[in-house]
């Protein structure tokens, strides 16, 4: 029985994770290190640090800086990127997200929030959909980040719910493996391709698709 829909932020919610491409791209670039959007859809998902040593493993250049140099790199990306955060109003909300809190509320389904990101609580602060949410994981006290489980298995728990009750929506592949592998229905929002290769359960293009009664007739047609 669908007892939580645990949502990512990043990319689901809103397009901020246009601004974590921007803001690493940038980075990247002042130490002479270029990607593009194919390679961006490995860091989708994954922890600050954890991308910085993707990018400089990709540069080839992962040796050769110390962790204190990484630290430095890590913190420049975030400030450009929370630079580009003053610009999130509420409207810059996704289609169909806000009438899908609106009804997961009133079907009295609990709602999660599974971000990797530390800049979560401040984005829905911004975005004014704060009070939706039953809880926020703290990514910072999840030992193993995506594709590893534990931030949805934590949510879970938080929530006082079994994980085969659970719904997660992710625009990631590190994401869709995490809820997979939590033993949850997977929705994938974004790349077909990725979604579907990562082994997403239901693949929506837009967010705007996204709609309850669709999500609730895919999850109990699995489980059935
Ligand atoms: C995830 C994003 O939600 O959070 C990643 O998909 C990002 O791109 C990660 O690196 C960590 O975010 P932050 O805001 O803590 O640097
Ligand atoms: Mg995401």
């Amino acid at each position: 029985m669908l007892k939580a829909v645990l949502f990512d932020l990043d990319g689901v919610i809103t397009d901020t994770a246009e601004f974590h491409f921007q803001a690493w791209k940038s980075m990247a670039n002042s130490i002479d290190i270029d990607f593009d959007r194919e390679f961006n859809e490995g860091l989708k998902g994954i922890s600050r640090i954890d991308s910085l040593n993707k990018i400089l493993k990709y540069g080839g250049v992962l040796e050769k800086y110390s962790d204190n140099q990484k630290m430095a790199l890590a913190n420049s990306k975030n400030a450009e990127y929370v630079e580009l955060l003053s610009e999130l109003k509420p409207d810059a909300i996704y289609p169909g997200i806000k009438e899908l809190l609106d009804t997961l509320k009133m079907e009295e389904i609990k709602i999660g929030l599974t971000s990797s990101s530390k800049n979560g609580p401040r984005i829905l602060d911004k975005l004014e959909i704060n009070h939706y949410f039953d809880t926020v994981v703290n990514p910072a006290l999840i030992e193993n980040g995506k594709p590893a489980p534990d931030i949805f298995l934590s949510a879970a728990e938080e929530l006082g719910v079994k994980p085969e009750d659970c719904i997660g929506i992710e625009d990631s592949e590190s994401g869709i493996t995490a809820i997979k592998d939590a033993n949850m229905f997977a929705v994938g929002v974004g790349t077909e391709e990725v979604m579907e290769k990562a082994g997403a359960d239901l693949i929506y293009k837009h967010t705007g698709e996204l709609e309850f009664s669709g999500l609730l007739h895919s999850f109990k047609q699995t489980i059935s």
